[in-house]
Parts: structure tokens; sequence; C-alpha cells
């Protein structure tokens, strides 16, 4: 896989089989910013007068929700525990390819690179504030003893990997989540909606990233 350049300048992966883009082609750090930095993390933070946080991440892919959390988080003295699962981690040399460092603090890229292969076997302490794990699993393996505050939902759409997306896929990765916890994705469907609902969740439809009317917030009651 190469990366290619999306229209906000930043770059992403186009993954051939499956036949998408990593993020949005409208811009990915746009969307990354936006999805889940402002209507996930940003939003609980407000909510919750919180300065820690935990976060759960489906597909983790090239770190860049992570990377520009982190970075978020270092600026505003903010704890943050953050776990991304990636059935399919990418190779270290691809990763430090994304160019990614320009949206962020040098410290952060670069202590990223260091720990990324180590990250995928156990917690590793980024800096005093931050500790990353990226489990080496498939999301219906994943099992954790820690509830998070977050979760940061972004799996290849439905029509590409819809087995992502099914009742037992979401009941199975917001069992991790804590009451009043946000989930949040860039997409919104019927069936997401219901889905969560089922659930037990509030849900809300959130102003979408560049290139999409809408996106899905819910909350665990
Ligand atoms: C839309 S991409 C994620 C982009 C990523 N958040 C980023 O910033 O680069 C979807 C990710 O889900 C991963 N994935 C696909 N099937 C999976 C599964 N069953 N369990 C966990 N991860 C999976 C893919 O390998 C890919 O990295």
């Amino acid at each position: 896989m190469e990366f290619v350049k999306t229209a906000d300048g930043s770059k992403t992966l186009f993954h051939e089989q499956i036949g998408e883009h990593y993020h949005s082609k409208h811009g990915a750090q746009q969307e990354s910013i936006h999805v889940f930095l402002n209507t996930g993390l940003r939003y609980w933070l407000e909510k919750n007068v919180a300065k820690n946080a935990s976060i759960l991440e489906i597909g983790f892919g090239t770190g860049l929700n992570f990377l520009l959390t982190a970075d978020y988080c270092a600026k505003n003295l903010i704890g943050l525990n953050y776990v991304g699962i990636e059935a399919f981690p990418l190779s270290n040399e691809l990763v430090s390819q994304s160019e990614y460092n320009q949206y962020i603090s040098e410290d952060i890229w670069k202590d990223f690179l260091l720990n990324y292969t180590e990250a995928l076997n156990s917690k590793i302490k980024l800096t005093d504030n931050i500790h990353l794990e990226i489990a080496h699993q498939k999301v219906m393996e994943f099992n954790s003893l820690e509830q998070f505050d977050v979760i940061y939902f972004d799996a290849f759409a439905e029509i590409h990997q819809p087995e992502m997306w099914t009742p037992e896929t979401l009941a199975h990765v917001t069992q991790f989540l804590k009451p009043n916890g946000v989930f949040v994705t860039y997409a919104i469907t019927g069936n997401l909606k219901r889905a969560m609902k089922a659930l037990g969740f509030s849900i809300e439809k959130a102003p979408g990233a560049p290139g999409k009317r809408e996106m899905l917030r819910a909350t665990k009651l």
C-alpha cells in the first residue's frame, strides 16, 4: 500500500481488497479532528469536566486518530489511556511514511514511531501522561478488564465490511464503555441507529465531517 493525498493535503492509504480509503478522501486530518477528537473526546471531556480519559479505537490503522488525540491531550494536560484494536497492523516502515508529523509535536511523533512495534505487544508509556496499546486482534476476539470513556469506531464502511457493523459487533465493543461513555463514528445509517438504541444508547445526529452531512454520536445510559 502507498499513501495518497486527500483534499485537505493530508495523506491516507487505499486498501485494494476492501476497495476503500482508510480516511475520508475529502480530508483525512479534517475528518479525524471533527469526528473523533471534537465530537467524541472533547465533547466527553467538557461534559464530564475531566482531566483524564480512556479511549478504545476500533481500527487503529495508521494511528492518525491516536496521534491527533495524543497531541491534543499533551497540549491540554489531559492524561490519556488509549487502546486501539487492529487485526492487520501496518508495518512500522509504512506507518512512518504518513507525514502526520506535520500536525503534531515532534516529541509525540518520535515516541510513537519508536514504540509502535512494542505497543503491538503490550501497553507502553509514551509520556508520563500518555499510554498506548494496540491490540493485535480481530475485534470480536478483543477482551479487556478495562472500561473506556470514549469509543472511536473507525471501521471500513458497512458496504465493504458489513460484519463490523452488526448488532453483535456493536454489542461486543460497547460492553467496554463506561456509563455516560460516548461512542462516535463517521457514519450514520438506520441500521446503526436501531442497533445502538437497542443497546440502550441515547443517539444524536451530529454534523458530519466535510463530504458527509451527518455522523452518529451515542451516549451509554
Ligand atoms: C477505516 S480503517 C481505520 C483507519 C484508522 N483509524 C486510521 O486512522 O488510520 C479500518 C481499520 O480496521 C482494520 N480492521 C479490519 N477488520 C478488522 C477486524 N475484524 N478487527 C479489527 N480491525 C479490523 C483495518 O485493518 C483498518 O486498519
